[in-house]
């Protein structure tokens, strides 16, 4: 499949409807993903980026279907993750002297990944690749999101081609902002940033601010991932401006793991609290064993606040809450409170484990935690309302 992004641009990508799970199980795909390649015709012609390695031999067989392969003059590679120069290898054993360009970052993460001695051309930012009538900008966005990153901008189209940053885990036939479902498309495009993009939003301010001051005209935003923003594509930036500032609503979620209910019923309890307390705030409740966890990252991300709760086992926490704390921790959320609960029959640890968790990933520990001695009764239920409508007061 290709299609026309514009006359002189062509999608040479591939959509993955199949897709599941990415970087290895971290990242749940709930509605697939697409690898995003692009053809740039001017005088001389560019390829930006390739695909995932396992649609490299579909790849350029689809490629040779709309150019003679010796007819690309340069390869643009915005960033080495597999997903994006997995078919390079494929590809360059077809066209061996093409010079790849990219940052001394990538000429790394590409030979450490490949371990081949292609024609590497290394840029910087401000470097330009001239086209023709038309040139290539390319601007370096180091950890946006590996130290490899770019992004290119094509002068007199006004295409910012953006890898990564501003795309979307979604697969979609229709590939254009203004012809999708609004609603999936900020959702999978907020699942992208929180899982992805949290750790780094200090730097992605920053290159907003550094793309913005450069007063480039944007008439498309063209990512490596999902649909492309041709439709006020702007829209995207001012909403990453927004996320990068320790995005907030007015939202408090709970994430637990139980092993015969008692922690499952204090979840509910403390649910019932903070209702009770403030009608206005929207809670959310998720079994770390049972929710997709990437969905969970984006609740979190949307959230004031957090409550974390697991059983006491063997010393210790139920292993969904321990693998979802550490991604939790990984991400490095700021200006978010949290406290932690859970039921117990014997030594009762994990609520001080889990408080420890969430301060090591920058969560202020509002509270002491709540502990329940075996299956919760009539008080214990009452004690867990009673902490749930006070933890409102603490947020
Ligand atoms: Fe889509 Fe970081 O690769």
């Amino acid at each position: 499949m290709a299609f026309k992004v514009k006359d002189n641009i062509t999608w040479v990508g591939k959509i993955d409807w199949e897709l599941r799970r990415f970087h290895g199980e971290e990242f749940h795909t709930q509605r697939g993903s697409s690898y995003n390649s692009y053809l740039v015709r001017d005088e001389k012609t560019v390829l930006i980026d390739t695909v995932w390695a396992p649609f490299a031999k579909e790849f350029v067989a689809s490629l040779k279907r709309e150019i003679d392969l010796k007819q690309i003059d340069y390869i643009v590679a915005l960033h080495g993750e597999v997903d994006h120069s997995g078919a390079l290898t494929e590809l360059m054993r077809e066209i061996p002297g093409t010079p790849i360009y990219c940052t001394a970052n990538a000429v790394k993460s590409i030979k450490g990944q490949y371990h081949q001695d292609w024609d590497f051309r290394t840029v910087k930012t401000g470097d330009k690749l001239s086209l023709g009538a038309k040139e290539l900008v390319f601007i370096e966005a180091p950890m946006l999101h590996w130290p490899d990153t770019m992004f290119g901008y094509l002068t007199g189209d006004a295409v910012l081609f953006s890898n990564d940053a501003f795309g979307q885990h979604y697969a979609s036939e229709k590939m254009f902002n203004d012809l999708v479902d609004q609603a999936e498309l900020y959702q999978e495009a907020l699942k992208y940033y929180a899982n992805i993009l949290t750790p780094f939003s200090k730097l992605v301010d920053r290159k907003i601010k550094e793309v913005v001051g450069l007063n480039l005209p944007v008439a498309m935003i063209a990512p490596s991932h999902g649909i492309i923003w041709r439709d006020n594509p702007l829209q995207i930036v001012e909403t990453y401006a927004k996320w990068a500032a320790d995005y907030q609503e007015d939202q408090i979620t709970i994430i637990y793991d139980t092993m015969w209910n008692g922690t499952r019923r204090m979840a509910e309890a403390i649910a019932q609290g903070i209702r009770e307390a403030d009608a206005k705030v929207t809670v959310k409740l998720y079994n770390s064993a049972r929710a997709d966890k990437t969905g969970i990252i984006g609740e979190v991300f949307k959230s004031k606040a957090i409550v974390v709760g697991s059983p006491t086992v063997n010393k210790g926490v139920l292993s969904s809450v321990a693998g979802i704390m550490e991604e939790i921790k990984g991400l490095g959320f700021k200006n978010k409170k949290a406290a932690a609960f859970g039921a117990y029959g014997w030594s009762g640890e994990a609520i001080k484990l889990i408080g420890e968790e969430l301060q090591k990933g920058g969560f202020t520990l509002v509270n002491d935690g709540l502990r329940e001695f075996w299956y919760p009764g009539e008080e214990e239920i009452a004690n867990c309302v009673r902490f749930g409508r006070e933890f409102v007061g603490q947020v």
